[in-house]
């Protein structure tokens, strides 16, 4: 259904800075966003603004320029950097006479072009025709000219022509279809904790290398691409922590700063599996000059998503690219991060220890009495190999000093009945 891209569209990008000058980092992190839609970017304008302009957004000596500019660079497309009404949309495209497409409609083309699965097209479709709606009445007899393209990928070509009762009518089934995928989803979840498996989900700016991480962790082969979202459906996949203990690993879609809230709402599901894992890896792109930037722009959208309170090890990727200063600081690991190389290897084990450690709690050693009745505890406890020293007692029960992990006391304790205040000198120690 989603046309592929009409590579090399000749793109103009303007930067729009409001209350302050656009930073670096910015202008560069819409840049890749457009080569990543397929733009060949032919100009670039930067602008300032004290407050967005209500009919063209920007004044209008800035549209001239803008004009001009892409008048000369022959541009097919302007992409501004900033969230547009659809009114300012329609006027910037009737005074520039060449189509204009927010960053919003950006995004929204970049998911289109990846969605790969069935869960993943139909959230995007539904974005997609969500965002349309609002911008059917546009006139497009001035832009009659141009099809396909970037932003006009994806069901909104055929749609555009359509009345709002037929979108309204398609967006109502797609709602439908959505919530059919949510309830799927709830019920995966619901047989994973009844298997007593932990999910543990990747979640990053785009490109910092989760899917990579995902198939060097579990040894599954998705295809990782050197481009911004390559990842669009959540892949769920055993994950082996060692010492014989598995937990389920599921590789999210890509962040970006301010993820449009279409996207937020279309990617429910997805999202709701990052907020009900046990634990989130926060990879994040050590190499890159602008990484601790990217890694507070993923907190907001964890914040965003309601997941901010999972528990998170922030796993600092790409150690083979990144520089001798990063190399210094990550050496010095505290218990919440670790560096890696998903590409090479190196510190895999070390973060697959602590994830077992994060997802196991604290150790929790003792002493417990255990009485005549109590032997299938006490075989359990001999098979976790969990018994440090045991000694009979004269009413044919034992004194056992154990150590186990927090995950496997609580088994014991629902299936025999203990508590807590069962095991004499309980504490729990720092892994
Ligand atoms: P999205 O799906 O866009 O969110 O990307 P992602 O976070 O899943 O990134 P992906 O795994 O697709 O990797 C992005 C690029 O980084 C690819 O070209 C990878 O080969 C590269 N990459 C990933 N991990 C490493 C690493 O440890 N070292 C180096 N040098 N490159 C890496």
């Amino acid at each position: 259904m989603f046309e592929r891209p009409r590579s090399g569209e000749r793109c103009l990008l303007l930067h729009v800075g409001i209350g302050r000058p656009c930073q670096e980092d910015e202008t560069e992190e819409f840049s890749a966003l457009a080569r990543s839609a397929g733009a060949e970017i032919v100009g670039e304008i930067r602008a300032r603004l004290p407050r967005p302009n209500p009919g063209f957004f920007v004044g209008t000596g800035k549209v001239e320029e803008v004009a001009a500019l892409a008048r000369d660079a022959g541009a097919e497309l302007i992409l501004v950097n900033q969230a547009l009404s659809p009114s300012q949309e329609r006027n910037l495209e009737a005074q520039l006479k060449v189509r204009v497409l927010d960053r919003n409609g950006l995004i929204l083309d970049i998911f289109a072009q990846r969605a790969a699965s069935f869960d993943g097209k139909l959230q995007v479709e539904l974005a997609q025709l969500e965002h349309l709606s609002t911008r059917l009445v546009r006139g497009w007899s001035h832009l009659e000219r141009q099809k396909g393209g970037i932003g006009l990928r994806g069901p909104g070509e055929t749609q555009l022509e359509t009345d709002r009762r037929l979108l309204g009518k398609r967006i109502k089934r797609l709602k439908a279809g959505m919530e059919r995928v949510v309830r799927r989803r709830e019920v995966g979840r619901r047989e994973r904790r009844r298997a007593g498996l932990a999910t543990v989900a990747i979640v990053g700016y785009t490109n910092a290398g989760k899917t990579t991480m995902f198939n060097a962790l579990s040894g599954a082969r998705l295809e990782a691409k050197d481009q911004l979202f390559a990842t669009l459906d959540p892949t769920i996949r055993r994950l082996s922590i060692g010492r014989g203990e598995q937990a389920l690993l599921v590789d999210t879609v890509g962040f970006v700063r301010e993820l449009p809230h279409e996207l937020v709402a279309a990617f429910r599901a997805t999202l709701t599996e990052t907020r009900e894992a046990a634990l989130l890896l926060h990879v994040i792109d050590a190499s890159d000059p602008h990484y601790e930037d990217r890694l507070r722009q993923v907190e907001d959208v964890l914040e965003q998503i309601g997941a901010s309170d999972v528990e998170c090890i922030r796993v600092y990727n790409k150690l083979d690219r990144a520089g001798e200063r990063e190399r210094r600081e990550l050496a010095a690991a505290e218990s919440a991060k670790v560096g890696v190389s998903a590409r090479t290897g190196e510190g895999l084990e070390t973060l697959t220890d602590m994830i077992r450690t994060r997802l196991n709690g604290r150790p929790v050693r003792g002493q417990l009495k255990l009485g005549p009745e109590h032997s299938r505890a006490r075989a359990k406890l001999f098979d976790w190999q969990a018994v440090r020293h045991e000694a009979p007692d004269a009413a044919g029960g034992w004194t056992i000093d154990v150590e186990l992990t927090a995950r496997r006391w609580r088994e014991l304790c629902r299936r025999e009945g203990f508590s807590a205040d069962d095991v004499r000198n309980h504490t729990r120690h720092k892994a």
